[in-house]
């Protein structure tokens, strides 16, 4: 924000003299400052000379250094460097490439000049989010998160407070919630932290065996049991002797396993699927289920005995969309596992793409959230997942309705980082200056025209962002929009 009027540089690398020249006459339409570069090597030399330029239009198919290499060079001079690349021959192969290699776009030529404005339009956007994130400090530090669950949120403190309280015996421990939200690696963790650490950790998902399966897969089988039973075969509880057995999905265990289960955890003993022996095994039980075993124990699909016997300890997983103040934390956690396992080059989120999954509902929870963030970070070209590395469903869900509001005053003057100031919009002349009073006008115009009640959808808005730009520290965020912590957590929640 220090400049704000000193105008984007713009550097053109072609050995086509005429290319040069009328991509510059283009750009320059715009208050663009454009530099030009004859060759490959010209091209690099100069962005390694610095400053580099804030947008790159590189050409592919150049005698010498070719374009793709100039690009390699570019980038590892300055990874941060936006580059687009141009060609005459559009093959699968070069536009792989390029987008591998890291360039923002590919365009083709002959160019609609009314389309290469619009790309260095959003390049040079994403070059003003790129560097409004430039200084962002990790918060997190993933060594601290070996447990692999990440929530400073009040319901998860609760979570975390409960397995601590349920490591030191073997009580059976019910773990429920909507899918993704976490049960598996809450069951790991109680089992991690037991005394029973050292012996196996053996999950069975009720849900994936067929009924006729599951008993011969839990107590195994003895040989000629049934057809196919060819010999003797050790079950999960056997194998498991020692350790802690996590079974998953119990809401769709059959009645007749049912009815096995209670008897090991009655009397710690289990029957071959055909055999007489009994056999004792010493294993504790972790349950999770997305269903309302309630509702099933009073429809008689779920044995009450059992219910009762499972549901010693409870745990409840709340879902994402009732503890958004984890999201930004959660995100960080995933992208610095991401890049430590080098499955991405992406490693941090600019504060407008974070308040974008903090606004998100998640019904598919944290698993949901890991895939996003999964799939930006390998197509972000940069360091940093902007707004339109995400998902196109969720950017989506800027609009129809709030991003209008949001987007559409002309700014004069206040740089393109802030989210009222769209870099395209910035250009046009004529534009009332925004001032808090010509943002109130707007909105309350909108406000006044809008179909359905806008308010709510801003106050959540506001809300949203003061928490990205705080990190997620719910307290901060509060403070910033000047209300308590219980009444931004309600706005965030509606
Ligand atoms: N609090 C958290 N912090 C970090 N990662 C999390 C958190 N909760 C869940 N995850 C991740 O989200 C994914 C889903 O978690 P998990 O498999 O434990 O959910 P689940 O409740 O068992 O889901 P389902 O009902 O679909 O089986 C996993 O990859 C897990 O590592
Ligand atoms: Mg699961």
């Amino acid at each position: 924000m220090s400049a704000p009027t000193k105008p984007p540089t713009i550097l053109v690398i072609d050995d086509d003299a005429e290319i040069r020249y009328s991509l510059n006459r283009v750009l320059s339409s715009r208050a663009w400052q454009v530099a030009e570069a004859a060759s490959g090597e010209q091209g690099v030399a100069l962005v390694k000379k610095g400053p580099p330029p804030d947008l790159v239009f590189l050409d592919i198919r150049m005698g010498g250094m070719s374009g793709l290499e100039a690009l390699q060079h570019i980038r590892s001079a300055n990874p941060k460097q936006l580059v687009i690349l141009m060609t005459a021959f559009g093959t699968a192969q070069t536009a792989i490439e390029a987008m591998k290699f890291g360039a923002f776009d590919y365009v083709m030529k002959p160019f609609d000049p009314a389309k290469v404005l619009a790309l260095a339009d959003n390049a040079l956007k994403a070059h003003a989010d790129l560097r409004a994130a430039g200084d962002q400090k990790p918060t997190l530090n993933i060594d601290d998160y070996r447990e692999g669950i990440v929530g400073s949120s009040p319901v998860m403190q609760d979570v975390f407070k409960v397995i601590g309280q349920v490591t030191a015996s073997d009580v059976t421990v019910m773990i429920t919630g909507e899918s993704g939200t976490g049960k598996e690696l809450v069951a790991r963790s109680i089992w991690k932290h037991s005394h029973r650490a050292g012996k196996p950790f053996i999950a069975v998902n009720c849900a994936a065996i067929p009924d006729n399966l599951i008993e011969s897969e839990l107590f195994g089988h003895e040989k000629g049991s049934f057809t196919g039973a060819t010999g003797q075969r050790l079950g999960k509880f056997e194998l498991c002797d020692g350790g802690t057995i996590f079974l998953d999905e119990i809401g769709d265990m059959a009645l007749a396993t049912q009815t096995k289960i209670l008897r090991v955890l009655q009397a710690g003993e289990i029957q071959r699927v055909g055999g007489t022996e009994t056999i004792k095994v010493d294993v504790r039980i972790l349950a999770a289920t997305n269903k309302d075993l309630e509702a099933m124990v009073k429809a008689k699909t779920f044995r009450e005995d059992l219910y009762y016997r499972l549901n010693v300890v409870r745990i409840k997983m709340p879902p994402l969309r009732e503890r958004p103040e984890d999201i930004p934390s959660i995100v960080e956690f995933c992208l610095q596992s991401l890049v430590k396992q080098r499955k991405a080059r992406a490693a941090k989120l600019a504060p407008e793409a974070l308040a974008v999954l903090v606004r998100h509902r998640w019904p598919g929870n944290v698993r949901e959230l890991e895939n996003v963030i999964y799939r930006s970070a390998v197509i972000a070209p940069g360091d940093t997942i902007l707004v339109k590395d995400l998902p196109a469903d969720l950017r989506a869900e800027v609009g129809p309705t709030a991003a209008p509001a949001l987007s559409a005053p002309a700014v004069a003057g206040t740089g393109s980082a802030s989210p009222f100031a769209p870099a395209a919009l910035a250009e046009e002349a004529d534009a009332p200056a925004l001032t808090v009073g010509t943002a109130l006008d707007y909105l309350f115009a909108q406000l006044k025209s809008a179909d359905a009640p806008l308010l709510p959808q801003i106050e959540r808005e506001l809300a949203a962002r003061a928490l990205a730009a705080e990190s997620g520290d719910a307290a901060k965020a509060a403070k910033l929009l000047g209300i308590t912590k219980p009444a931004l957590q309600k706005l965030l929640k509606e």
